[in-house]
């Protein structure tokens, strides 16, 4: 399976491939990707494993001195137990391991791709991790490269995983792992930091995936606008999934390897005037979400809107809905939007979506919308 995805996302020319060439079916299935934040305490067992093609377990970070994965007695069982229980119930299942995340921060990334050596030592680890817990892929997710030299690093990083992994797989007889990595939305536009640029034919040559992170476009370091945290369209600004993708082709990613992301999470601000409370207005204050991060999951939402009898409002401009009740305000994706953006997405002619995270979604109802419509 593994190796059939891997072979196929190189040029996946799905209608065309479909009609003359029944075998390669399978290598056109739309990727339906999801994290697994391994702190949610969701059981995999209860995973409903059919809504899904990718499951990437969040996340493994390496020792910041060795770059290689210390795997305790504790976690190990936990690794060995989610991979056996989704290949159980859904052998077709792609199970990945991400390694950093958001909460991981620049440092260790910076350092270990900075030498061959570092490079090296955790390509290594990274596919003995793999192969001795049974995931089919591993996942980069640096957030982000901070300068050119990063970005050079990045695609140096690429290079040298891609060369071990095929060189392990013909070592061993065994598919080659997966390689995927969670980028910015944009592969050139860097909204803080300095001027940057994925190496995008690294990326393009060495990536079996690239899953687009397609959120967190307005939060609570803003506290001062509410916004559409991953707006489709945004009318005033490049702050968009529509530019991001389009970015992503524009530098020469092909199509068939980009994925989009969606957020199974909302964000939230406190309105300055709770008779104007449409996107882009002006708010004073974080808001209801989590501890003063503004945030709440996609169920939490619901939660809430139930709670508290919230007026939901869905924003044609950007492809959006917000629910508002008293002065709370929150900005989220639900069955519409989500459904309006496979529309977007497929007519673009992108591989598939994926969301963050897992344990956001309310009774599997988005993961369900979505998986529905996006079919061959
Ligand atoms: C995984 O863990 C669950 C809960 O602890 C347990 O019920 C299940 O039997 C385990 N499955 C496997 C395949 O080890
Ligand atoms: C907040 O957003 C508004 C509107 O986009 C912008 O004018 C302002 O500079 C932003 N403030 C900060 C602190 O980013
Ligand atoms: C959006 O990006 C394009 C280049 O991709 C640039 O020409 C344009 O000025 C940007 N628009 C805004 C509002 O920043
Ligand atoms: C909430 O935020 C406060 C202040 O930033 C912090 O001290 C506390 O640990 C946070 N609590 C949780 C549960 O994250």
């Amino acid at each position: 399976m593994a190796a059939a995805q891997k072979s196929s996302a190189v040029a996946c020319m799905c209608a065309a491939l479909l009609m003359s060439l029944s075998v390669s079916a399978p290598s056109c299935i739309p990727i339906k990707g999801v994290y697994y934040p391994s702190w949610s305490n969701v059981d995999p067992s209860s995973i409903q494993t059919n809504l899904y093609t990718h499951i990437y377990y969040a996340f493994l970070t390496p020792h910041i001195a060795t770059f290689q994965f210390q795997i305790d007695q504790t976690q190990a069982p936990l690794l060995l137990n989610f991979t056996s229980t989704l290949h159980a119930t859904n052998p077709a299942l792609i199970t990945l391991f991400s390694v950093g995340g958001a909460a991981e921060g620049t440092s260790l990334f910076s350092r270990l791709a900075s030498t061959s050596s570092s490079r090296a030592a955790f390509i290594h680890s990274t596919i003995q991790v793999a192969r001795k817990f049974g995931f089919d892929g591993v996942d980069l997710d640096w957030e982000f490269p901070q300068n050119p030299t990063e970005m050079e690093n990045f695609g140096y990083l690429l290079d040298e995983w891609r060369a071990q992994v095929q060189k392990e797989a013909a070592a061993t007889g065994q598919p080659p792992l997966l390689l995927t990595a969670a980028v910015y939305y944009s592969a050139d536009t860097f909204l803080t930091g300095v001027p940057r640029a994925y190496p995008a034919a690294s990326v393009s040559r060495n990536l079996d995936l690239i899953n687009v992170m397609n959120y967190d476009y307005h939060g609570a370091w803003n506290k001062s606008i509410t916004g559409a945290q991953a707006a489709l369209f945004d009318p005033n600004s490049n702050l968009s999934t529509s530019y991001g993708l389009r970015s992503w082709i524009r530098v020469g990613v092909p199509r068939s390897k980009l994925i989009m992301g969606l957020p199974l999470y909302g964000r939230t601000w406190q309105l300055k005037d709770r008779r104007v409370h449409g996107v882009g207005v002006a708010a004073v204050d974080v808001g209801p979400g989590w501890n003063g991060t503004g945030v709440l999951t996609y169920a939490e939402v619901v939660e809430f809107n139930k709670a508290n009898k919230a007026k939901v409002v869905y924003d044609m401009a950007t492809v959006s809905v917000y629910s508002v009740a008293g002065d709370y305000w929150v900005g989220y994706d639900d069955k519409r939007t989500v459904a309006a953006k496979i529309a977007y997405a497929t007519t673009l002619g992108v591989r598939g979506y994926f969301f963050w995270a897992i344990n956001g979604d309310y009774k599997s109802t988005i993961s369900k919308t979505a998986s529905k419509l996006w079919h061959l």
